[in-house]
């Protein structure tokens, strides 16, 4: 299993913050935000993992966490020109993917409370898609799943006008190796982008997408108020 975290987008949300760095270097409490989903994929159990970001910030991320031996990890890093999706990962991706399975987390979202939930998920993965679905108050910021009266996932829409469920789709992705022809042969979106959704959707049709619920503390950190949340979590935590 390689991993890939993404740390790309314009962070317009939090500017000023992000005029001069990538929201992913940002500090969670401690800790430049990126640390997070890096110990998330390493709880994984992985321990080959690409960091994408764009051309200004890419050199930041290098010099915070370099060949990744400090960490007993190998890390290594390429450059998204332009913000064109989440999927443009498995594109950029994909020699480093080469014929292996990846799991894909975005560098904002923050996993907390169960350092085994992705090792669990990641050793018992055969083929397909996973993903993980969080009970949220404000679904209409994300992916969400609409389900069957079964609790069986039906379909994924992205930043849905009308009420579909209250389970956003968090920003971690298991896929087998098909994702690379998969994202091959998908078309930009009407805001011209590779979405993950459209990429979930199509091992849904397949009926290969496992839809987990994430019953933990989880945090896309891309508002003020939720980087600020994040920082008073996880102070809470250390200081338990
Ligand atoms: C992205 C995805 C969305 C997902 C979210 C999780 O949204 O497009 O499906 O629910 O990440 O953080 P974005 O944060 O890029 O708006």
């Amino acid at each position: 299993m390689k991993g890939i975290i993404l740390a790309g987008g314009a962070g317009t949300r939090l500017h000023p913050l992000t005029k001069i760095t990538s929201k992913q270097l940002l500090p969670i409490y401690d800790k430049p935000m990126i640390y997070y989903p890096l110990e998330t994929l390493m709880d994984g159990g992985i321990k080959d993992i690409l960091i994408i970001s764009d051309p200004i910030n890419i050199g930041n991320f290098v010099r915070l966490l370099g060949s990744g031996k400090d960490f007993g990890i190998k890390i290594t890093y390429e450059v998204q020109d332009k913000p064109e999706g989440l999927a443009q990962a498995f594109l950029i991706g994909e020699n480093f993917i080469a014929k292996d399975n990846v799991t894909m987390i975005l560098g904002d979202n923050l996993f907390v409370g169960d350092g085994n939930f992705l090792d669990d998920a990641i050793k018992s993965f055969k083929e397909g898609g996973r993903v993980f679905a969080k009970q949220v108050p404000d679904p209409e910021r994300f992916g969400v799943v609409k389900f069957d009266k079964d609790m069986k996932a039906i379909k994924i829409v992205e930043k849905p006008k009308e009420h579909l469920s209250d389970y956003a789709v968090t920003g971690l992705y298991i896929y087998d190796n098909t994702i690379i022809e998969k994202t091959k042969n998908l078309k930009p979106s009407d805001r011209g982008e590779l979405e993950i959704t459209d990429i979930n959707n199509l091992y849904l049709k397949e009926g290969k997408l496992d839809v987990r619920l994430y019953e933990h503390y989880w945090l896309d950190t891309g508002t003020f108020e939720a980087l600020l949340e994040a920082s008073n979590k996880i102070a809470s935590l250390r200081n338990e």
